[in-house]
């Protein structure tokens, strides 16, 4: 048991005494942000005051005469309104660095309630190159398939491709109508890339060309509007406000529209600029109805498309794989949506005449509260949909591996789609399966807006890898000019795809982040490069004194305190297990990564103040020399758990 544990296992015990709802005044038990105030904090007298009806200081004196902490505590005090501030025995926290110094799990226990967790992650609609936007998934949902795994859950990790919609009807006609043969025969990849991106430009230019008139007459009406308001007098005050308010408001919306106006202009543009594409566009009128028609084929088994299915996709694997090692992720499965079709028919039927789900306009719909719009499981033409594939995909995981959760790890857009999802699913009978959407913000430019090309395109996945890496390795050139060449590249792939995959991870998940090569291959600041940095540099701490960590675990030496901070250190290293148990509560990876930038901190401050070499004593030497081993392995650990290389050496 961490600290943590130890302490609300014994407030619970008392608490249990005072209430039957002890849960949240149990989570109120934190460690202090300050070491002024002891090593925890416990908050629960103030809400319990109320409760009570009895002051807070005279509560929290109550509770801290009825738990029995003597084992882990020196000290407990109760603080200005109602705080308890604990102090861990320096006798316990030395024992326990003794137990995690020669333990390969670094004392971190393993959990005594195992869960079956299908993690749903990177799950991307293939055929179209992957961009940006799929890092995040990606990543993050590696990280926490780890940290599951770490802490003794049954994990299984499951990449929901994209394998079966419009992008396939969308490459088979630009197979039939614009396949460069020669191409293909070379590089099918990159032919069937070109003609995905080809035939989305003429699909844009339609739409777009369709849209824009509508567009200009909502921006005329939207003038006029302007027009009207601005020009109505007025003498009343509230009256005067709310027009200036609709005049704001009308004003946004009319540069709203404007954008949308000059991107759909761009988009026509791009293809009339350019003769041969205009033709091409002409030539193909109707092919946003006859991609739709492709793909309606393939789903009812046409053998030709099947047989084109069947050729692309392992193309299309492969382009994803490529980027699947570089990153050093994988999966257990890779059921697509292809793999769930035949039982989307069996879903909808279940759901009709379970009486779930009903027609509407020729559509079956599942009408669930709370929500305006019907979650749609059929089309009035009779296609199924992204959630019925949904439905599918939770029997499945349920049937098959007896899942008790399942995340998913997906943009925030989906929002919606997952509220209504496991709505329905709840309806269909899964109560006791924990379903989450795991959402994640956007990827932003310099500009904050969607991260981009100059040109306007998504950021390819494949180039962002290349710069990273291309990025490190100068940097590593620079810290190492002597290193052989070999080296510096493993060093510059290491810390380039290393500093990618943290920038993702160390922001809060919800939130949209800016990405920046600077920022994330910083050398100081809440980087990866700067946490393997350190990491190498506690490894060569260790080979200067010519020690090998093997000898330091195989002759536990007493610890010793000599200071403040090698005591802190010893916190903030037995608080592994404690913030891993955190980052599953919400499933928020950035926890771990701040603890890591904590710790590398704290060392830092430790190797400034407490000499290795001159330690005075064998003992305390000794003790240092393990206090640097226990770090350089929770950095290590805990930089693998986010899917991070870390290197003895850099
Ligand atoms: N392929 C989808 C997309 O790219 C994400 C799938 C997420 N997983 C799921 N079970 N719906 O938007």
């Amino acid at each position: 048991m961490n600290a943590l544990e130890e302490i609300k296992s014994r407030f619970a015990v008392a608490l249990a005494e005072i209430t039957d709802q002890p849960e949240p005044l149990l989570a109120m038990i934190r460690p202090t942000q300050d070491g002024k105030f002891g090593d925890y904090q416990a908050n629960c007298a103030m809400p319990l005051a109320k409760l009570l009806g009895k002051p807070p200081r005279d509560i929290a004196a109550d509770l801290v005469a009825a738990v029995d902490l003597s084992a882990i505590c020196e000290k407990i005090d109760v603080a200005g309104p109602g705080f308890i501030n604990l102090t861990l025995k320096d006798t316990w926290l030395t024992g326990q660095l003794a137990k995690a110094l020669p333990d390969e799990r670094l004392g971190v226990a393993a959990t005594d309630s195992p869960r079956t967790v299908v993690v749903d992650y990177s799950s991307p609609n293939v055929a179209k190159p992957m961009h940006v936007g799929h890092i995040r998934s990606t990543v993050i949902g590696a990280a926490l398939a780890n940290i599951h795994r770490y802490l003794g859950h049954q994990v299984i990790t499951d990449n929901h491709l994209g394998d079966w919609g419009t992008q396939f009807g969308m490459i088979i006609y630009g197979y039939k109508h614009f396949v460069d043969a020669d191409a293909y025969r070379q590089n099918p990849v990159a032919e069937l890339s070109r003609l995905y991106k080809y035939v989305r430009v003429l699909m844009d230019y339609h739409a777009a060309v369709r849209k824009l008139p509508e567009a200009r007459e909502a921006l005329e009406k939207m003038q006029l509007a302007l027009t009207r308001v601005s020009a109505t007098g007025t003498t009343d005050k509230a009256q005067a406000k709310k027009q200036k308010k609709d005049i704001a408001r009308l004003n946004e919306k009319i540069t709203a529209q404007t954008d949308v106006i000059n991107g759909l202009g761009g988009t026509i543009d791009k293809v009339s600029a350019d003769d041969a594409l205009l033709a091409a566009a002409n030539a193909h009128a109707g092919v946003e109805q006859a991609v739709l028609d492709e793909t309606v084929k393939l789903h009812a088994g046409d053998e030709q498309n099947r047989q084109y299915w069947d050729e692309f996709l392992p193309y299309c694997l492969d382009d994803i794989n490529r980027l699947y090692t570089r990153l050093g992720v994988s999966f257990d499965y890779i059921l697509g949506e292809s793999f769930y079709h035949d039982q989307l028919g069996p879903v909808v039927d279940e759901f009709l005449q379970r009486e779930l789900a009903r027609e509407s306009d020729g559509a079956i719909c599942v009408f669930l509260d709370g929500y305006e719009a019907p979650m749609i499981i059929r089309k009035k033409d009779g296609a199924y949909l992204y959630p019925t594939t949904d439905l599918a995909t939770i029997q499945h995981r349920v049937a098959e591996w007896q899942a008790d959760a399942m995340l998913y790890v997906v943009d925030h857009r989906q929002g919606d789609h997952f509220d209504k999802l496991f709505d329905a699913a709840k309806l269909w009978g899964y109560t006791d399966v924990e379903m989450t959407h795991v959402s994640f913000g956007t990827v932003l430019g310099d500009d904050g807006t969607p991260f981009k090309t100059r040109a306007g395109d998504t950021v390819g996945l494949e180039g962002l890898l290349d710069e990273a890496e291309s990025r490190a390795l100068a940097v590593a050139i620079e810290q190492n000019p002597n290193l052989e060449a070999s080296r510096q590249k493993e060093i510059g792939r290491v810390v380039g795809i290393g500093a990618l995959k943290y920038a993702d991870l160390s922001q809060n998940r919800s939130s949209d982040y800016k990405f920046s090569y600077d920022k994330m291959l910083a050398l100081r600041g809440n980087t990866a490069t700067y946490l393997q940095y350190a990491n190498a540099r506690v490894h060569g701490i260790l080979r200067n004194m010519n020690v090998t960590a093997e000898s330091l675990r195989a002759h536990p030496g007493e610890f010793v305190f000599s200071g403040a901070v090698e005591r802190q250190l010893a916190v903030q290293l037995l608080q592994f297990s404690e913030v891993l148990d955190d980052v599953l509560v919400d499933y928020k990876p950035n926890l771990l990564c701040n603890y890591l930038f904590d710790l590398a901190q704290v060392f830092a401050r430790f190797f400034d103040q407490c000499p290795v070499r001159d330690a005075g004593s064998d003992e305390l030497q000794l003790s240092r020399l393990q206090l640097c081993d226990l770090t350089a392995r929770t950095l290590t650990t805990g930089l693998g758990l986010l899917g991070i290389e870390a290197l003895d050496r850099i």
